[in-house]
């Protein structure tokens, strides 16, 4: 029988430096994003994918984090003796969202570093990754995809996304074969961030992976690649090449999906959520409007 995978792992150490002087003295992942921050769309995603047990990787300046997913008791007090029930049930609702777990990444070596350091709390069992700062729309169907894909295959499947070829060059990009199911298809390579102009294809990897163990002792030997850094896509590149643990699987996902580290995309995903939501999009979207028309 297929394992069940139960436990997501965030990694939210890096330095957010596109987001600077914001992120000076707090973590990217913590910028809202309409009226909630970042991390808690990801780790909502996580849950509504069974995935209750959550280990976020953390560093200097992150303990907004672990306090957004506590109890705040002043705030909530203070909210209860007023009797304001709506904004009560919006503070306590990721108190027990998930059954959360932190550990320090201490330097931020990378994302692959960042990823070894959960190797003590997921063991040997498949575990998915979601990276902080990348959403998902939760109308669009992907990491339970890749949840069942990893179960089938018994591999490793990490998420794909058609890129214009003048944005490769940001990505890790992926050499692939077709399999038997339609956007499913079989990693033969990867590199990260390839020089402009050289990408093998135009398949991106975005932010969520769902692993076998065996990534681990590929990270433990994997020296630093592109920036310096520990890569994830390197370790991955190896996988995929001498069929470890089954080999890589991609799953090409076309639904909505917003990079909020980045700040044009940051805006774009504000702007977009903000329209659909019934409390702000019918004063919002006639603004919206008319500032539009007033650029031209
Ligand atoms: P990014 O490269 O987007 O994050 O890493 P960054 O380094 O924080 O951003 P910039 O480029 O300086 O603005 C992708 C994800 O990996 C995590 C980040 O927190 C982000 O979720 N990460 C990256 C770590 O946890 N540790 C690292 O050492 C590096």
């Amino acid at each position: 029988m297929a394992f069940q995978i139960t436990k997501a792992v965030i990694p939210a150490a890096g330095l957010g430096t596109r987001f600077l002087p914001a992120t000076k003295a707090m973590p990217k992942e913590m910028l809202p994003v309409v009226d909630k921050p970042a991390i808690q769309y990801v780790v909502e995603e996580a849950v509504a994918a069974g995935l209750h047990d959550v280990l976020m990787i953390t560093g200097r300046n992150k303990n907004a984090l672990e306090n957004h997913f506590d109890r705040m008791t002043e705030l909530e007090a203070t909210l209860e003796e007023k009797g304001d029930v709506d904004r009560l049930k919006k503070v306590e609702y990721s108190n027990d969202l998930a059954d959360m777990h932190y550990v320090r990444q201490g330097d931020p070596r990378g994302l692959g570093h960042a990823v070894l350091r959960a190797h003590m709390h997921v063991g040997r069992e498949p575990f998915a990754v979601l990276l902080g700062d990348d959403l998902i729309d939760e109308r669009d169907v992907l990491l339970s995809r890749m949840i069942s894909e990893q179960a089938a295959r018994n591999a490793s499947v990490i998420a794909l996304l058609e890129v214009e070829p003048e944005a490769a060059h940001l990505y890790g990009i992926a050499t692939v074969e077709a399999t038997e199911t339609e956007d499913i298809v079989r990693i033969t390579d990867l590199v990260e961030k390839p020089v402009n102009g050289t990408a093998p294809s135009n398949l991106a990897i975005i932010g969520r992976y769902v692993l076998q163990p065996e990534v681990f002792d590929v990270l433990e030997r994997t020296q630093p690649g592109k920036g310096g850094e520990i890569q994830l896509t390197d370790a991955l590149q190896v996988m995929a090449s001498e069929n470890i643990a089954g080999g890589v699987y991609g799953v090409v996902f076309r639904g909505r999906r917003y990079d909020t580290g980045d700040r044009l995309d940051y805006i774009k995903a504000i702007v977009q959520l903000a329209v659909e939501r019934h409390d702000l999009g019918p004063e919002l979207r006639p603004w919206l409007k008319q500032f539009a028309s007033s650029l031209d």
